[in-house]
């Protein structure tokens, strides 16, 4: 299938990912028909629209005009028959559980055009499963997006054991048609690659705090105002790529073992520390108490910088 024949995009679950899929096609240009299981499902997702766009309104990444006709663009329906019809992509983001995933696509390929490619936003569950009782699992992918799709490029993309690989290709085409920057993973893997890599800092960031070696406020602001800004740059392949004059190479010969000693004392454990929340709670809450003004001091003002930030580094990547 060529990408550019995808016109149409159905939207299956209307929460806080379906909701923003739907703005983040729209917004390229695509019709989005979004379905939810009854009337008060579909106003939330209404709703949900409106404030996404709204905050892109308020700074300046799209103007008013636009963020009429984005809502637009997005038809809001209770019948799956509906949805699909005429979609050449299905984005399922239904409820994270095994058997309503499977409900959901069987009741999907009843009425979905044979060649419409059928992907998931699952967090966790295999693309095998959620298809292995489908009439096409051949067209099924997972696609995970980082919250929320609108926003933040990147989707891992996942093939199931009977994937064409061809859908696949496709579906990476048509995200990076979009604007999205697709991963993929070649093995299915938990947690796929962007959530392990977080988990496996933040057992990190557990175990400093917990061994007293520093404050949850300066394990905060080491990342913040050291790799974290170069993270948002370039990935850490390019980090070490940039560090030598010999590329990354070099940089590996530079170190040589020296963080071998590092890697032995770092944490290794495999399950979370169970009071975490009772140790961490306090410090976050003197982190935020001590923030300059622009920042702010309460959720909602730092939710506000961190959304204004984000869509501007957006706009600096030219992602927006
Ligand atoms: N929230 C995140 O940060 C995040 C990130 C990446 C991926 N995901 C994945 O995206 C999917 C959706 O997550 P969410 O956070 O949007 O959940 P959510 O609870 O906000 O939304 C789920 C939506 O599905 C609807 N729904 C319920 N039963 C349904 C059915 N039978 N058919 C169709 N829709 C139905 C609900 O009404 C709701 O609107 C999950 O698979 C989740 O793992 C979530």
């Amino acid at each position: 299938m060529n990408v550019n024949s995808i016109k149409q995009v159905a939207c299956i679950g209307g929460g806080v990912i379906g909701s923003s899929w739907a703005i983040q096609f729209a917004m390229k240009g695509l019709d989005v028909t979004l379905y939810d299981i009854n009337e008060e499902q579909l106003k939330k997702s209404s709703d949900q629209m409106h404030k996404s766009l709204e905050a892109l309104v308020q700074y300046n990444a799209i103007t008013a005009q636009q963020c009429a006709e984005l809502v637009a663009r997005v038809n809001l329906t209770t019948s799956i028959e509906e949805a699909v019809r005429g979609a050449r992509f299905i984005q399922e983001s239904g409820p994270e559980r095994l058997e309503i995933k499977q409900s959901i696509l069987a009741q999907v390929e009843e009425s979905a055009a044979e060649d419409a490619i059928y992907a998931s936003s699952t967090s966790g569950l295999l693309i095998s499963d959620i298809a292995a009782k489908a009439a096409h699992p051949e067209r099924c992918v997972g696609a995970h997006p980082y919250n929320p799709p609108h926003l933040i490029p990147l989707v891992e993309l996942t093939s199931g054991e009977k994937t064409d690989p061809e859908i696949l290709q496709t579906a990476y085409d048509f995200y990076q048609s979009i604007g999205k920057e697709a991963v993929l993973l070649r093995k299915e893997c938990p947690g796929f690659i962007a959530n392990r890599l977080q988990l496996a800092l933040y057992r990190e960031v557990q175990d400093l705090v917990m061994r007293g070696v520093c404050s949850v406020e300066d394990v905060d602001k080491a990342l913040v105002y050291g790799p974290g800004l170069r993270w948002a740059i370039f990935g850490h392949n390019m980090i070490m790529q940039l560090g030598n004059p010999g590329g990354l190479t070099g940089m590996v010969q530079m170190l040589g073992n020296s963080g071998d000693k590092w890697l032995a004392d770092m944490a290794s454990w495999t399950h979370q520390p169970d009071n975490w929340a009772e140790v961490a709670q306090p410090g976050v809450d003197a982190e935020m108490a001590r923030f300059p003004e622009h920042i702010g001091h309460t959720n909602a003002e730092c939710a506000a910088y961190r959304d204004q930030m984000l869509i501007e580094l957006l706009k600096l990547h030219r992602k927006l």
